[in-house]
């Protein structure tokens, strides 16, 4: 890594090392693991979601609602398997000696659907230790009986409801699929969100053709949403007052500085520490070290949102939605 270039950086008042945040995943549930990546130069990790047992208890409504159209029994086992191996005393017990063993800023990531007890939950993960809480709140509107409006006050209130619980900052990961997404993504941040994670990747079905059956997709979807992620990033950075983090499709260093100049705090990655290993996030600072120095930035802020939707001459770059030639570039 270079060193005229300085990587450090704020998020959600937490100061970074480096703007590279480990996402939650099956990787960062280990001691070990994190170990790495700290010395590996992450600014920050995201633990492995925890599911309250009382929110576990609202998914298994849902999956049993919509078991026999869309869910295949191993994703069904898949969950239950899940809560019954993971104890909140565990996950405390995680952080508390993750905070002994490491001096990053460690971030609890709690998955909910709703606005039950498990918010006293949050609380014990503050006192265990996290500097920040991650919710990933993803409620998939199979209520057809649920109006857009009804479904968003679901996500304020559990917003809301967990910023008065907890001291430490809160950020709240979503995903793209609101009607009116850059005022959802305001109103979250008016109920209390320090943060938003843009956007999170859901886990989603695929068919097996000569099994005949359904499967989850996988790593090797990417898709477009790294592109999307970076549209919004540029909007809502010039909208907001409060911090980003983008996720989705973060391979190399040229994506993270391609988020930052979109006015984002923050970078996760996930997929490409499964895909090449957790030394990965080496090369990853080093290449964006190495930008920095070619463009003769030295802090993350001399060009943190240069390219935002805000900054640019001609922001309708970020808004055109249909190919045309003239933009496209291509027929
Ligand atoms: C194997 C795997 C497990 C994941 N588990 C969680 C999780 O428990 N909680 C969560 O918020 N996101 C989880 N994610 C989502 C990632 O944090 C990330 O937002 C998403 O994969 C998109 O980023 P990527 O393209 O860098 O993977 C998981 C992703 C993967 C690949």
């Amino acid at each position: 890594m270079k060193k005229n270039v300085d990587l450090s950086c704020t998020y959600m008042g937490l100061k970074l090392k480096s703007p590279l945040i480990a996402g939650s995943c099956g990787l960062t549930n280990s001691i070990e693991k994190i170990k790495k990546m700290e010395s590996y130069g992450v600014g920050a990790v995201v633990l492995k979601s925890i599911f309250e047992e009382q929110i576990i208890a609202e998914i298994g409504r849902s999956v049993k609602t919509i078991e026999s159209e869309y869910m295949h029994p191993d994703a069904l086992d898949y969950i239950k398997n899940y809560t019954e191996t993971t104890s909140y005393d565990a996950y405390s017990t995680l952080i508390s000696d993750l905070k002994k063993e490491v001096s990053i800023p460690i971030i609890a990531s709690i998955n909910c659907v709703s606005d039950g007890d498990w918010i006293d939950y949050a609380k014990r993960v503050q006192e265990a230790g996290a500097d920040a809480l991650e919710l990933n709140i993803s409620i998939l509107p199979i209520d057809f009986e649920m109006t857009a409006n009804e479904l968003e006050s679901k996500y304020f209130q559990i917003i809301r409801h967990v910023k008065n619980k907890v001291t430490i900052p809160i950020a709240v990961k979503v995903s793209p699929y609101f009607s009116s997404l850059g005022k959802t993504l305001k109103t979250f941040s008016f109920y209390g969100a320090d943060a938003l994670v843009l956007f999170n990747r859901l886990h989603q079905p695929d068919i097996d053709i000569e099994k005949m059956k359904v499967i989850g997709a996988g790593l090797e979807r990417k898709g477009t949403e790294f592109y999307n992620v970076l549209r919004w990033m540029s909007i809502m950075s010039s909208h907001l007052d409060c911090d980003l983090s983008a996720t989705s499709g973060v391979e190399n260093g040229k994506d993270v500085v391609k988020q930052l100049l979109a006015g984002s705090d923050t970078v996760q990655i996930a997929t490409v520490m499964y895909k090449k290993g957790i030394e990965v996030i080496k090369d990853i600072l080093s290449e964006l070290s190495e930008w920095m120095e070619k463009h003769e930035y030295k802090s993350i802020d001399d060009f943190k949102g240069k390219l935002n939707f805000k900054n640019i001459s001609d922001p309708n770059v970020y808004l055109r939605i249909q190919f045309m030639k003239h933009f496209a570039g291509i027929e």
